[in-house]
């Protein structure tokens, strides 16, 4: 005889629909905003894209501090595209999140009210002209190996923003390393100043990737979505072996004593990171986490007279149509 607590024992047999999800995660196809999805899914998604798009735009402000103050006209002019491709990641990603079924106004609230995060990367100040060059080596550079992968997601609209994303980074990436590059020729004053530059980005940039593996509890079922596919540790790892040969290229010490190839594990040994640090710019007291927020809002209340005229313009364009 069957009893109630047997039959709540039995799992219940995959509807139709979720065997239909889970056989194009499994075949590495794409998921597309009509087909159905998990609940659980479609919400990890629009927190992640969001987040993205939000270290998009929150990204902008450490390096267009220093438009006004670039060297030359050709660093101004290579700086100014760099931050409007920032701007124009955010809206890709916003896009993207929006064929979720959340709203871009939506998003926009959680920002300003603090309850969206965005990188942490993007707390700390940029005080010398060489951060534009570790930004772009390190926080680019991290950002191309956190967004590679990302190429792959199984979300569609999420993968084919990346795939444009990606290409841009690895621009970024090479104009920071130029930046480098230039200084460590320079005059020791310079060579100082961009090895001071790499000290100071060279942790934060790692702590990118997130917590250590056994303290990431999210990872294992975006990694069953195949919405990531490599881990936190494995991605740096990863990065850090990209960062070696270039750092001697540059001339540059990265900033970790303990930081050796070992060739057993065939993986780099590094010292422990400092997750406190971490835990205490994600808790938003980083050293410009207030300014960012209080800068995001008044750029917000700023272009409210462009999204006035934006509608007015929809709307006109519209009732002509309707008389026509
Ligand atoms: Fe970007
Ligand atoms: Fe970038």
């Amino acid at each position: 005889m069957t009893t109630p607590a047997d039959l709540a024992a039995v799992p219940a047999e995959p509807s139709a629909e979720e065997r239909r999800f889970a056989e194009i995660i499994e075949a590495d196809s794409r998921i597309e905003p009509r087909d159905w999805m998990p609940e659980a899914y479609r919400k990890t998604l629009i927190r992640q894209i969001s987040q993205h798009a939000h270290s998009e735009i929150i990204g902008m402000q450490p390096e267009s501090n220093w438009i006004t103050r670039a060297p030359s006209l050709k660093r101004k002019a290579i700086l100014i595209a760099k931050v409007q491709d920032e701007a124009g990641h955010g809206l890709y990603l916003y896009s993207a999140a929006q064929t979720l079924g959340i709203g871009r106004e939506e998003m926009n609230e959680q920002l300003l009210a603090g309850k969206a995060r965005y990188s942490s990367i993007f707390n700390y100040h940029t005080p010398s002209w060489a951060d534009m060059g570790a930004i772009g080596w390190l926080v680019d550079g991290a950002a191309i190996c956190n967004q590679v992968p990302l190429c792959r997601a199984s979300y569609g609209p999420y993968g084919r923003a990346m795939v444009r994303i990606c290409k841009e980074e690895s621009f970024h990436q090479r104009q920071g390393f130029e930046i480098l590059l230039e200084l460590m020729q320079g005059t020791p004053a310079q060579r100082e100043m961009a090895q001071d530059s790499v000290n100071r980005w060279y942790w934060p940039s790692l702590m990118m990737f997130g917590p250590p593996d056994d303290e990431s509890p999210n990872s294992a079922q975006s990694m069953a979505w195949k919405i990531k596919r490599f881990s936190n540790d494995e991605l740096r790892q990863r990065f850090v072996g990209m960062l070696v040969p270039q750092a001697e290229a540059l001339g540059v010490t990265l900033p970790d004593p303990e930081l050796k190839w070992n060739e057993e594990k065939q993986a780099y040994d590094m010292s422990e990171i400092d997750w406190t640090e971490f835990q205490e710019v994600l808790a938003g007291r980083g050293p410009a986490n207030a300014e960012r927020m209080r800068r995001r809002r008044e750029a917000h209340e700023d272009g409210a007279w462009v999204r006035e005229a934006a509608a007015a313009y929809a709307r006109t364009q519209a009732e002509r149509k309707a008389v026509a």
